[in-house]
C-alpha cells in the first residue's frame, strides 16, 4: 500500500502542464470524488488496523501534496498569462518627475530669508480688507485716486470691503496690535483692477518690509537696502535713492539698482541709463503710526515695498507678465534647477 502512494506521489510530483485547462484534467484525475487519490480510500478499508494510523496518515500528506502541487501548477500559469516579451525587466526604473516650484515661490523666499537675516519676522494679513486698514490709517486722502473704483476691487461699499491693493495693509494691522519694536516682512497677494497684458496684471505680489522702534533713521533704511540689494543681485550691485511720493511716508523714495544685466553700461532692459527700478520706500509717516497708536514722538520707522514679479524679471528676464499664472509646465520647468 505504502509503495502504491509513494509511487503516485512521484508521478504526482512530476505533472505538468500547458494551460489552465490542462491542469483542470489533472485535478479531475487525481482529486475529483472518483479520482486516484481518493480512490486509495477504497484499498484503506482492508489495511490491517495496526497499519491504519501510519498509511492514513501517508494518505493524508499525499491529498495534501497533490492540492498544493495543482494549485501551483495553477498560480504559475495565471501569472504568466502577462506577456513580459519585449519588455526590458533589467532597465533602471525612469526616475519620478518631481514638480518644480514656481519662480515666483523661489525668489519670495529668496527675499525673505535675507530680512530674516537682519531679524524680520513674517506676518500676515487678508487679502479681503477694508478701507481704514489698507488706505485711511495709511494716510491716504478722502479723494486720493487709488480709492476709486478703477484701481481698487470694491465687493462692498458702506461698509467698504475690498480686495487690498498692496501689502502695507498689513503694516496697519500689525501697527494697530503690537507695541514696538516691530520688524516684520509681509509676503502676499494684492489685486488691482487692471487690464491684463504682457506689462499688467489684476493679481500680483508685493513683499513688504517695517521697522519700527526709537531712533529708526533714514541712514538705517538706507543701509537695509543696500544689504538687500547686494544679498539679492551680488556684490557689486549700486543702489540709489530717488525722491517720490506715498501718502504712508515722509520723506519717500524710489530705489533703483545698477542693471544686473548689463552692470550699469547701459542696455535695452534698462532703456540705456544703467539703472533698473525696484521698489518703493521711506520714513513711516507720523500720522501713520498716530492713526495706529503708536506714539510717533518716542517711536519712528522705515518701510518698504516691492513686487516679486518685478524682482523676479530682474533675476530671470520674463518678458510676459501673464507666465507667472498660466501654470504652462513648459515655462515652470526652466526653474527646475533654481533652488
Ligand atoms: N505700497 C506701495 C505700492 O503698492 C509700495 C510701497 C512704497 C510700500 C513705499 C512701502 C513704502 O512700504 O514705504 O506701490
Amino acid at each position: 500500500m505504502l509503495d502504491k502512494i509513494n509511487s503516485l506521489k512521484t508521478e504526482i510530483e512530476a505533472l505538468t502542464a500547458a494551460n489552465l485547462d490542462e491542469v483542470e484534467v489533472l485535478r479531475i484525475k487525481y482529486l475529483s470524488k472518483k479520482g486516484l487519490v481518493p480512490a486509495l480510500m477504497n484499498d484503506f478499508r482492508s489495511v490491517p488496523a495496526e497499519q491504519k494510523r501510519t498509511i492514513g496518515q501517508a494518505i493524508n500528506d499525499l491529498k495534501t501534496f497533490a492540492t498544493d502541487k495543482i494549485n501551483s501548477l495553477r498560480e504559475s500559469l495565471s501569472s504568466a498569462g502577462d506577456d513580459f516579451s519585449g519588455i526590458d525587466l533589467t532597465r533602471t526604473p525612469s526616475p519620478v518627475k518631481l514638480g518644480t516650484r514656481h519662480p515666483l515661490s523661489i525668489v519670495r523666499e529668496e527675499i525673505i530669508a535675507i530680512f530674516r537675516r537682519l531679524g524680520f519676522n513674517i506676518a500676515e494679513g487678508p487679502e479681503i480688507e477694508d478701507d481704514w486698514h489698507v488706505f485711511s490709517a495709511l494716510n491716504f486722502a478722502e479723494d486720493h485716486p487709488a480709492r476709486d473704483m478703477q484701481d481698487t476691487f470694491f465687493i462692498n461699499r458702506t461698509p467698504d470691503v475690498l480686495l487690498r491693493t498692496h501689502t502695507s495693509s498689513v503694516q496697519s494691522r500689525v501697527m494697530e496690535t503690537t507695541k514696538p519694536p516691530i520688524r516684520i516682512i509681509c509676503p502676499g497677494r494684492v489685486y488691482r483692477n487692471e487690464a491684463i497684458s504682457a506689462r499688467a496684471h489684476c493679481f500680483f505680489h508685493q513683499v513688504e518690509a517695517l521697522y519700527v522702534d526709537r531712533d529708526v533713521t533714514y541712514s538705517d533704511l538706507r543701509q537695509t537696502l543696500l544689504y538687500f540689494a547686494r544679498e539679492m543681485f551680488g556684490p557689486e550691485t549700486k543702489i540709489r535713492l530717488r525722491p517720490s511720493y506715498f501718502p504712508f511716508t515722509e520723506p519717500s523714495a524710489e530705489m533703483d539698482i545698477s542693471c544686473n544685466l548689463c552692470g550699469g553700461k547701459g542696455c535695452s532692459f534698462c532703456k540705456h541709463t544703467g539703472w533698473v527700478e525696484i521698489l518703493g520706500c521711506g520714513m513711516v509717516d507720523p500720522n501713520v503710526l498716530e492713526a495706529c497708536g503708536i506714539d510717533s514722538k518716542i517711536y519712528s520707522g522705515f518701510a518698504l515695498g516691492m513686487g516679486v514679479e518685478r524682482i523676479t524679471n530682474l533675476k530671470y528676464q520674463v518678458k510676459d507678465l501673464r507666465m507667472f499664472s498660466e501654470n504652462d509646465t513648459r515655462f515652470l520647468e526652466e526653474f527646475t534647477s533654481a533652488h
